[in-house]
């Protein structure tokens, strides 16, 4: 995939060389295009060190023009990736400006186009930028985040640029992504998240699950070909492109959607932190301190993956278990108990697994496990993913193997 990464003037440009490095990885040509005031945040020694290519930058380079213009650029790009972007490129190609090399290749290109952008979150709230951002999606521009957290002004918000494995990925999910991986042409649903059980109009009981790893999961599963079904409990993460989200609230409202989203699905991979109990009754009206104490009294969720597990056409089921001690023996307990092809164990604590970028999981099956240590969420899910394919075409191999056999000695 020809690549032409565009890196405007931010602070999260200092991110780029991790960008064209995710993309290479992923066997991207990348050629990078630098507005002026990029160059303010990042060098072009260090960028075309690791892109391995001349960086391009100025429209009126007479060389650099002679060797391929910007029109031969926008046409050799498959896709044109601007991140970081700022609040100002957005507007200029909204505005349908080219007063640079960047804005005029986005004007000349027939490529999809993405835009990761990162500025401060006032900026990204502003009434210009979001209607700006409305006009660019309308246009088909696809925008990658961004994510909401500490930013570099030291506030926070919505505002910072997603990290460059899950940009990568995000942009071979909107091109060539689809279709040529281990997983093409197979549906996978995925719950990611807490869920909320309300107690009252105000209240309700949930846990700290950010919806991180759910996310990172069904990405991987969509980068590897999967048509992906997401359903997602209550997060503030942005909503990957190219999949197809559905939103809900409670645990009963996830058990539903999933059940509707699981006809034909070959892999499900429940990663939601799904509440075991709900209050008996939602109380109508704000609950008032009457007393010194008070009892709520609660009654089982359905358990959502166990019944998918149950399902007489069960797709290939994979569960997480989220513990806080004896990790792999509560984990293959429910792998048994739930009757499950795989789990995923992981940690969970104030200071591991649950609202964090990075964990380290164990997969197991009933005859073996796997380790992979303390890597980014996204690593992770890549790798868990891959794990969950091979096993899912052994499963399906030795099945049509054993029909095989049911056939051959019924002849
Ligand atoms: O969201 P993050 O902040 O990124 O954190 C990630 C995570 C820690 C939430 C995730 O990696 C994880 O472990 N998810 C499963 C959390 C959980 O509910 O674990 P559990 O051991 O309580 O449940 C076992 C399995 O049963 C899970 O697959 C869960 O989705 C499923 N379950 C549980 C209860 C229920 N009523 N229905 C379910 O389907």
């Amino acid at each position: 995939m020809n690549i032409v990464l565009g890196i405007t003037g931010g602070i999260a440009a200092y991110k780029a060389p991790d960008i064209v490095r995710r993309l290479r990885e992923r066997g991207a040509e990348v050629q990078i295009v630098m507005t002026a005031s990029a160059e303010e945040f990042v060098t072009g020694t260090a960028l075309q060190a690791v892109s391995g290519k001349p960086i391009r930058s100025n429209l009126w380079d007479k060389e650099a023009e002679a060797a391929m213009s910007h029109i031969e650029l926008a046409r050799w790009a498959d896709v044109v990736l601007i991140a970081p972007a700022t609040a100002e490129v957005m507007a200029r190609i909204v505005s349908g400006g080219a007063p640079d090399l960047l804005t005029t290749i986005c004007l000349a290109t027939e490529a999809p186009i993405a835009l990761a952008p990162a500025m401060n979150h006032v900026m990204w709230n502003n009434p210009a930028t979001q209607a700006n951002r409305e006009v660019l999606e309308e246009r088909g521009i696809h925008i990658i985040g961004p994510g909401i957290g500490s930013q570099a002004c030291g506030e926070e918000g919505a505002g910072r640029m997603l990290e460059p494995d899950l940009i990568a990925i995000t942009v071979f999910n909107l091109t060539g992504g689809k279709g040529e991986g281990l997983l093409e042409g197979r549906k996978v649903v995925v719950t990611a998240g807490p869920t909320r059980e309300a107690i009252d109009p105000v209240r309700y009981i949930t846990n700290r699950s950010s919806g991180k790893m759910g996310y990172a999961v069904a990405t991987a599963a969509a980068a590897q070909g999967a048509d992906v079904v997401l359903i997602s409990g209550p997060v503030s993460l942005a909503e990957p492109p190219g999949l197809e989200v559905i939103k809900v609230e409670s645990a009963m409202d996830m058990h539903a959607a999933t059940h509707e989203a699981i006809d034909a699905a070959h892999i499900f991979i429940a990663a939601a932190a799904v509440a075991d109990y709900r209050p008996v009754a939602i109380v109508e009206q704000k609950i008032k301190k009457k007393s010194e104490s008070m009892s709520l009294e609660l009654t089982r969720c359905p358990d959502i993956l166990a019944s998918v597990a149950d399902l007489d056409a069960a797709p290939f089921t994979v569960g997480f278990a989220a513990e806080t001690e004896n990790l792999i023996k509560h984990a293959r307990g429910k792998l048994e108990k739930k009757k499950l092809d795989m789990i995923v164990a992981n940690r969970v604590g104030r200071d591991c697994g649950f609202d964090r970028d990075d964990n380290a999981v164990t997969v197991l099956w009933s005859d073996g496990e796997k380790s992979f240590p303390t890597s980014s969420k996204v690593e992770l899910a890549h790798d868990v993913i891959e794990l969950v394919a091979e096993h899912f075409f052994a499963k399906r191999g030795s099945e049509t193997q054993s029909r095989l056999t049911v056939i051959s000695n019924n002849d």
